[in-house]
């Protein structure tokens, strides 16, 4: 779906879960979303919390799972997830504290296979993820899972591409300081989930949309497994549309 603007997309994307959420709990059902961090889902995130203070929208219900976390990562650093989805979310909605998963950064290194097992087991448990939501890397990744990451790749520590360390130089005031690793939900975790919806805008992703839609799905090109993904939509601006 190629939409005019990113904030006309946004709602439309916001509109969708918060549907979402009001069934699940018609239903009495969890509803488990996969949760971005980055500049694309930012205005979903507004709009949501729009709709929890001037509609009421509860999020009571919802369980949500990031997918990634920087490694090493201190929860209150400028640069953490964690911050980000308070920041932009959590602070500002109802959903209960044991609700909300985002991989620990703080982790001794022998201690993160475990946790990834149990974020794999904790998200089976819940029933797996109802939707999530994505972003895109300039490399093609989807959360963390740089050119290399196979389709069935599952949550686990990986090595970050170069391309994504220059590109997050500037959160981190010069590229010496961005983590060389991170913690990141797999392409197979993420292409469980029911429905995904990748959001990209501005011209800097129409490379990388172009490939990752009519190119070839490889592993060098993560994101385009989700072209054999049955329920996927990308929503996307002109602008990252422009090469397609
Ligand atoms: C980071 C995140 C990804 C995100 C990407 C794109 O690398 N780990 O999940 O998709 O940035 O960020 P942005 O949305 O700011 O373009």
């Amino acid at each position: 779906e190629i939409m005019d603007n990113s904030v006309k997309a946004s709602k439309a994307v916001a509109s969708e879960i918060a549907s979402l959420i009001k069934v699940k709990e018609l239903q009495g059902d969890p509803c488990v979303l996969g949760l971005a961090t980055g500049s694309s889902p930012i205005k979903v995130y507004d709009e949501l919390v729009r709709m929890h203070k001037e509609e009421g929208l509860s999020f009571k219900n919802v369980y949500t799972f990031n997918l990634d976390e920087y490694y090493p990562m201190q929860p209150d650093a400028l640069q953490s997830y964690v911050r980000f989805m308070k920041e932009y979310l959590f602070d500002h909605i109802d959903i209960p504290k044991e609700n909300i998963h985002i991989p620990d950064g703080t982790l001794k290194q022998e201690d993160v296979y475990a946790f990834c097992q149990k974020y794999e087991q904790r998200l089976e448990e819940l029933g797996g993820l109802d939707l999530q939501i994505l972003g895109i890397g300039r490399t093609g990744h989807i959360g963390f899972n740089e050119p290399g990451s196979s389709v069935n790749s599952r949550t686990r520590m990986i090595t970050l591409d170069s391309i994504t360390r220059i590109d997050a130089a500037s959160d981190f005031f010069g590229e010496e300081y961005v983590p060389r690793k991170a913690i990141t939900m797999g392409v197979g975790t993420i292409m469980k989930a029911n429905r995904i919806i990748l959001m990209a805008w501005g011209e800097g992703k129409a490379n990388i949309i172009k490939r990752t839609v009519e190119g070839p799905v490889t592993y060098e090109t993560p994101a385009s497994f989700l072209q054999n993904h049955p329920n996927t939509t990308f929503v996307i601006d002109d602008a990252a549309g422009a090469e397609l």
